[in-house]
């Protein structure tokens, strides 16, 4: 009795390991990607097969230099990409669920902050933050 029990508990727990496990598969396989909108002019700031795998890194990496170090350059700039990735449609990278940044990262499962405080659209006007962040308190301190 108690054995047919802890199988029939086993099986359930394997079907819902099986539905938990299937999305993140298929993510990380990189099959069926969403269809995304091809970027302005002839091509991105680097590769596109490098884009694809390390935009994220440039960009991190660049918004710490920029914070740290107040250096910046404008290649990896993310204004630049909103401005050669905004849609033809919205005008925006993430808008609607099928804007350029947004549709890829929905069906990746990544979600983004970075809209909170820099615009998903090409503008003239400086990006608004409602609070200075620590790091720029620190960077004060330190030039006192
Ligand atoms: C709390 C507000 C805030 C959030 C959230 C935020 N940033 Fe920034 N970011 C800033 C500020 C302020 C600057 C410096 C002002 C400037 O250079 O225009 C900046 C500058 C940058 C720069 C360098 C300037 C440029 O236009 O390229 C990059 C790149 C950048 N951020 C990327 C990101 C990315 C990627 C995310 C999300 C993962 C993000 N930021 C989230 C406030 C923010
Ligand atoms: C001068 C315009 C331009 C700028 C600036 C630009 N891109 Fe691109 N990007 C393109 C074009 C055009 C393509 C498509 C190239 C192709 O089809 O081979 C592309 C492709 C990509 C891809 C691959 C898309 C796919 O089909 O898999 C990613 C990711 C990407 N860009 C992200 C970025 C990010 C992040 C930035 C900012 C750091 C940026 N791009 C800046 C024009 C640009
Ligand atoms: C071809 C698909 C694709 C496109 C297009 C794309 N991304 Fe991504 N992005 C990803 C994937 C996949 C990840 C998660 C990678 C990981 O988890 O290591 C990611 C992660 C990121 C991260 C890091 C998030 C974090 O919290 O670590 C940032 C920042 C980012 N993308 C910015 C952008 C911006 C800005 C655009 C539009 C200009 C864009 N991406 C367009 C696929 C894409």
């Amino acid at each position: 009795m108690a054995s047919i029990r802890t199988w029939m508990r086993l099986a359930l727990l394997a079907g819902a390991a099986m539905i938990f496990a299937a999305p993140v598969l298929e993510a990380s396989a990189g099959v069926d990607l969403p269809k995304i909108e091809k970027g302005k002019g002839e091509k991105c700031v680097e590769e596109t097969q490098f884009m694809r795998r390390n935009h994220m890194e440039l960009l991190k990496h660049h918004r710490d230099e920029t914070m740290r170090k107040g250096i910046r350059t404008t290649k990896h700039s993310l204004k630049k990409c909103v401005e050669c990735h905004a849609s033809e449609k919205t005008g925006s990278v993430a808008a609607s669920k099928d804007d350029f940044c947004a549709s890829c990262h929905r069906y990746a499962s990544v979600k983004l902050d970075c809209w909170d405080c820099h615009a998903t659209k090409p503008m003239k006007k400086p990006i608004q933050v409602a609070q200075p962040s620590p790091r720029m308190d620190l960077a004060k301190e330190s030039v006192k």
